[in-house]
C-alpha cells in the first residue's frame, strides 16, 4: 500500500499536507482555536509547563517551548524523558505536565507520565494513537490525527505534533489573555496556510534528489538554525542519522563558535536553515564564519546567499512557522534521497524499531 511511492517514508512525507488539514478540523475556527478535548480549566492554578518526550517528539517539544513562552507567556521547559526519570525531579502542582508521543507507548515517556501522575500533577498527552498506554493514563488527550505511520523515521507525526502544539499555544494565549487580537488573527492566518506549505513541489523534490549525490561522504554534517529552527536542525540531523548512517549533529547556529567551528573544513557539511522571518542577519553571520573556515555549505533559504556551495531556494512566506514547515519537508526529502542513493532500507533502518517499549 505504498500507492506508487518507493517507500512508506516518501508516502508519509507527501501525506503531510492532508493530515495536517485533518488535524485542524474543528480546532482551527474562523476567528479562534478550540479543542473539544480540553477547556480553560486545564490552566487553573498552572504557572508552568513541563514537557517530556523522546526522539522526534522531543524536537516537537523544544519547538513548542518557544511558542508557549512567546505566545502564551507561560514558562515552559522540556526534558528528554530518559533523563527526567532518574534525576529526582522537583515536581510542583502548579505545573502542567505534557508528554508527546507518536505511539503513546515509549517506555521512558510513559514512565515520566506515571511519575507526574504520582506527584499529583495535571497531565496532558499529545499522541497519535488513541487508546494507547499514555492516552489511558493522562488526564487530557489531544490526538494528532496523523494516521498510521509506518516508516521508522517519523515524518507526518512530527508535523502534526508541531501544528497541534502551535494551536495549543494560541489557545492558552487566548485563555490567559496574553495575546492581542491582531497578533492572534495573524497567527491563525498563518496556521491556515500550513497545509499548502506542506505540499511537496516536484521541482523541490527533484532539487533534493539531485543534490543528494554530493552529500554521501565527508566527515559529517552540522545542521544549524536559530530559535525554532534549532530544534528543526536537530530533527534534520536525526532524520539523516537514522536512515543514512552518516554522522550528523544539530546545533544552535550561535553556538558553533564555542567549539564545533574547530571542525570546519571542506569535508564538513553545514546545512544552514536561513529563514527570512527569524533572525536572518544573525544566522547569516554564523554561516559566514563557517564559510570563512572553508566548510562546505548548503543553505536552505528564500534569500540568495552568495557564500553557499549549494542552495535550496524555498518560497517567500510571511510567517517564520510557515518557513519552518517548508524547510522540514526539504530536510525530510534530502535525508531520504541520500539514504536511497546509499542503498539503505529507508523504512526499516538497521538497529531501530518503530516503537521503543523497553528502557
Ligand atoms: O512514539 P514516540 O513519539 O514516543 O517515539 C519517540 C522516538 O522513539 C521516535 O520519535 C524516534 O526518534 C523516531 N525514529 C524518529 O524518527
Amino acid at each position: 500500500q505504498k500507492d506508487g511511492f518507493r517507500f512508506f517514508m516518501e508516502k508519509e512525507i507527501y501525506e503531510q499536507s492532508d493530515v495536517v488539514s485533518d488535524c485542524m478540523i474543528g480546532r482551527l475556527k474562523d476567528k479562534e482555536i478550540n479543542f473539544d478535548e480540553i477547556d480553560s480549566s486545564i490552566l487553573e492554578g498552572i504557572k508552568e509547563i513541563k514537557i517530556c518526550a523522546c526522539g522526534t517528539s522531543f524536537h516537537a517539544a523544544i519547538t513548542s517551548s518557544y511558542l508557549f513562552e512567546r505566545l502564551s507567556k507561560i514558562k515552559c521547559n522540556v526534558e528528554v524523558a530518559s533523563e527526567f526519570r532518574y534525576k529526582d525531579p522537583l515536581l510542583t502542582k502548579d505545573t502542567l505536565f505534557v508528554v508527546i508521543s507518536q505511539s503513546g507507548e515509549t517506555a521512558d515517556t510513559l514512565e515520566a507520565l506515571k511519575m507526574a501522575k504520582k506527584a499529583g500533577l495535571k497531565s496532558l498527552v499529545i499522541c497519535n494513537v488513541n487508546n494507547s498506554s499514555m492516552t489511558r493514563l493522562a488526564d487530557y488527550t489531544i490526538l494528532t490525527r496523523a494516521g498510521i505511520e509506518k516508516g521508522v523515521a517519523s515524518t507526518k507525526a512530527f508535523s502534526t505534533q508541531t501544528v497541534v502544539l502551535w494551536m495549543l499555544s494560541l489557545y492558552f494565549a487566548k485563555i490567559k489573555g496574553s495575546i492581542d487580537e491582531q497578533t492572534l488573527q495573524k497567527e491563525l492566518k498563518a496556521l491556515r496556510e500550513v497545509p499548502k506549505t506542506l505540499i511537496v513541489e516536484s521541482k523541490l523534490h527533484e532539487k533534493c534528489r539531485r543534490l543528494s549525490k554530493r552529500y554521501l561522504h565527508g566527515h559529517g554534517f552540522f545542521f544549524i538554525g536559530r530559535d525554532v529552527f534549532y530544534p528543526l536542525a536537530l530533527e534534520g540531523a536525526l532524520k539523516l542519522k537514522e536512515i543514512s548512517y552518516l554522522h550528523a549533529e544539530g546545533y544552535p547556529a550561535g553556538e558553533m563558535k564555542h567549539g564545533p567551528i574547530a571542525l570546519a573544513d571542506p569535508e564538513l557539511f553545514t546545512i544552514a536553515l536561513m529563514p527570512e522571518n527569524m533572525l536572518y542577519d544573525k544566522i547569516k553571520s554564523n554561516v559566514e564564519e563557517l564559510s570563512a573556515r572553508d566548510s562546505t555549505i548548503c543553505t536552505i533559504s528564500p534569500l540568495d546567499f552568495e557564500l553557499s556551495d549549494d542552495f535550496i531556494k524555498t518560497q517567500k512566506l510571511e510567517h517564520y512557522m510557515l518557513e519552518f514547515f517548508e524547510m522540514l519537508v526539504v530536510l525530510q526529502l534530502l535525508s531520504m534521497e541520500i539514504s536511497i542513493r546509499l542503498g539503505n532500507d529507508v523504512d526499516m533502518p538497521r538497529n531501530l524499531a518503530k516503537s521503543v517499549t523497553v528502557e
